[in-house]
């Protein structure tokens, strides 16, 4: 007959071992229930900070680390001219600031250019491409200002097929961030309210994402918070944007003002899973994501006026005169940079 003390023992150093291996294989291989109770936590996969915007770098997580700048005329429409890297390099419009390492994004705020003219700007893309993951952008500073169209998205090839994600998106005076989804197939992606997806706190400004060269405002989600874009962001001293692209769930995207980033995404170690409904929720029972959206890099730019800022919606923003006239006078554009602390991409 065994002692019950002896029993206890044996009971316990198995509980020991089970809750020890346990552990162990959840930290690493969670289980769909566990994952589900938890949330994922998305480990780093790319981080693109300072000097890793420019090519030529030593690798990091054994990346290439590497933006293509564009250069020559905007593919929107707008009134700028991409600059090269050398050549956004020797007019400061590319720089890295070494007091905090972060890297600016700038329009020229210096030069005369006729009015309907093409002032010099930057766009760049990342080299790398991406089926999936959690996004991570975060700045200090935004450009802001009338004629101004800033954004920071994602894209794949052969536009509109395999989609496109305007994560930070806005023109002229707005005051919130737009974000939209576009894709290349008709009706089998839409953001319309079904009560199980209605899990976000943004304004529906349009339900279908199939876009065309003619017709492309896609699907958007306007943001309610001021501090999302803007002077509204820059006076909360920026912040972080995160798109969730989950093949399974649907896209979702988050704003955080810098006071307000979670502490598990400072750590490096996110789980969106916690962090509450989001701006915008793009749902795969509505959107047949893997199918629209594929191999997309991603976008930072400046443009000004073209396809969007310059249309008739410059007239009804409250701006000065013409969007052609503005583009003339550099001392517009003092404000027109980003300052980005980085970039992540986690899966
Ligand atoms: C997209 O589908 C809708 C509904 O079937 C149709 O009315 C519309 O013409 C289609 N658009 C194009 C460009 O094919
Ligand atoms: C949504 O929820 C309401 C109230 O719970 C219910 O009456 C309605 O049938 C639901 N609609 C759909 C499309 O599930
Ligand atoms: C240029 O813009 C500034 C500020 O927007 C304005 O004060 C100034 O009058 C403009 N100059 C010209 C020549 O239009």
């Amino acid at each position: 007959m065994h002692s019950l003390p002896k029993l206890f023992l044996a009971a316990l150093s198995f509980t020991i071992l089970a809750d020890g291996s346990h552990h162990w294989y959840s930290h690493h291989y969670p289980t769909a229930a566990h994952r589900q109770l938890i949330g994922k936590t998305y480990m780093i996969q790319d981080l693109y900070q300072g000097e890793d915007f420019f090519k030529d770098v030593p690798p990091i997580y054994f990346q290439l680390v590497d933006w293509i700048f564009a250069i020559g005329p905007d593919p929107t429409g707008g009134n700028v001219i991409y600059q090269g890297q050398s050549d956004a390099q020797s007019k400061r419009l590319a720089y890295v600031d070494d007091c905090d390492n972060s890297f600016i994004l700038a329009v020229d705020s210096t030069s005369t250019v006729a009015a309907g003219g093409q002032r010099a700007s930057v766009r760049i893309t990342s080299q790398k491409s991406y089926n999936g993951g959690l996004f991570i952008f975060d700045a200090s500073y935004m450009p802001v200002g009338c004629s101004t169209w800033p954004s920071f998205w994602t894209v794949g090839p052969h536009w509109p097929m395999a989609g496109e994600i305007d994560i930070v998106e806005g023109v002229n005076n707005q005051v919130t961030n737009q974000m939209t989804l576009h894709t290349g197939t008709n009706q089998t992606c839409t953001n319309e309210i079904t009560n199980s997806t209605h899990q976000f706190s943004g304004k529906i400004v349009a339900t279908n994402c199939f876009s065309t060269t003619h017709a492309d405002s896609g699907c958007s989600i306007e943001d309610t918070d001021t501090s999302s874009f803007a002077y509204g962001f820059n006076n909360a001293e920026g912040g972080v944007f995160a798109l969730l692209w989950d093949n399974s769930a649907g896209m979702s995207i988050w704003h955080f003002a810098r006071a307000n980033i979670p502490a598990d995404l400072i750590a490096q170690t996110p789980r969106p899973s916690t962090w509450g409904i989001p701006a915008g929720f793009w749902s795969s029972q509505t959107c047949d994501i893997t199918t629209n959206f594929y191999e997309h890099q991603m976008v930072i730019d400046t443009t000004i006026c073209g396809d969007w800022a310059g249309g008739r919606i410059y007239a009804q923003s409250g701006c000065p005169g013409t969007c052609s006239d503005m583009v003339a006078n550099a001392t517009n554009y003092v404000d027109a940079k980003w300052v980005i602390n980085y970039v992540a991409v986690y899966q």
